[in-house]
């Protein structure tokens, strides 16, 4: 079990999607303009939310391949896709129609604990993946951008957590809560010590040794008044991984939790990179 509910996916979604550098992302449409047809993997694909915050950029023929190991949510990423496309084609092959787009969708189920080379197999022109590589080892990511390099294939990233994280009101205990709540950040998530919010310096770094020209911009969530039940969620998870690594008084994270909080700028990072031939 990988702890992401789907319920928790919905409600980021929409920030989510709002966060996104437009800049970048409109970057990655750029690279296939050209084209009538395009072949994504989207790697910890949750339920589906990258495909749809990115479809609508990418050419009118898309086959993506959305890994995940999570059954639950793979099944939950098949129903919010027939729901969000105008209209289902066909469920075998798993086919929509989505604003002047045909999107092939592919479901897999893997473990990319080891690595992620068995998912990138066949055809691909873009990898992506969103709000994953924070969970991933530095040791992970090395490899998986040898990996990438091997196969010559662009990455887009978005939302890996940067660790920039202003809540308000202020607290005298933010900065040792967000200390702790670092600290849980690295645990292992099943990939080795986690990167946690030195992920995406740490990606771009293995990428740019791989020959990649990187590109990187600003994502955080800025959440306020029409975003009560999401920063409910973050300040109640925030609050019970600081309790589990035991660096603060319960009475402390208590207080810390009970101030109504009302606004919060939660950073994220996205990165774009562009293999060393710029071929693609
Ligand atoms: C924060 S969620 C992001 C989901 C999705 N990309 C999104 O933007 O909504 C992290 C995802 O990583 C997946 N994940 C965690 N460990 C994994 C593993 N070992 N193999 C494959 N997926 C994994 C989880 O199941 C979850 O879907």
């Amino acid at each position: 079990m990988s702890g992401f509910s789907a319920d928790w996916l919905d409600l980021r979604e929409g920030a989510d999607h709002r966060a996104r550098s437009v800049e970048l992302r409109d970057a990655v449409g750029a690279m296939f303009e050209a084209r009538s047809h395009v072949e994504i993997v989207d790697l910890a694909c949750g339920a589906g939310s990258n495909l749809r915050g990115l479809a609508s950029v990418l050419p009118a023929s898309q086959r993506w391949r959305l890994v995940d190991h999570d059954l639950a949510l793979l099944e939950a990423a098949r129903s919010r896709l027939a729901a969000w496309g105008d209209r289902v084609e066909s469920r075998v092959p798993f086919v929509i129609l989505h604003n002047g787009r045909r999107i092939l969708v592919e479901f897999r189920l893997a473990d990319l604990a080891s690595g992620a080379e068995a998912a990138l197999d066949g055809r691909i022109d873009l990898v992506t993946a969103a709000a994953f590589f924070d969970l991933v080892s530095p040791d992970w990511i090395a490899r998986f951008a040898r990996a990438l390099a091997t196969r010559g294939v662009p990455l887009y990233a978005a939302l890996t957590y940067d660790g920039d994280e202003r809540w308000t009101p202020a607290h005298a205990q933010d900065a040792a809560m967000l200390a702790a709540f670092h600290a849980h950040q690295g645990r292992d998530k099943g990939f080795g010590p986690a990167a946690g919010p030195r992920a995406a310096t740490i990606l771009r770094e293995a990428l740019e040794a791989q020959g990649y020209l990187v590109s990187r911009a600003a994502s955080p969530w800025r959440l306020g008044a029409d975003d009560a039940p999401l920063i409910d969620a973050l300040a109640d998870g925030a609050a019970q991984a600081v309790l589990q690594t035991g660096l603060s008084p319960a009475e402390t994270i208590g207080d810390w939790r009970a101030q109504r909080r009302s606004a919060c700028r939660i950073g994220h990072v996205d990165l774009l990179a562009r293999p060393p031939s710029g071929a693609r």
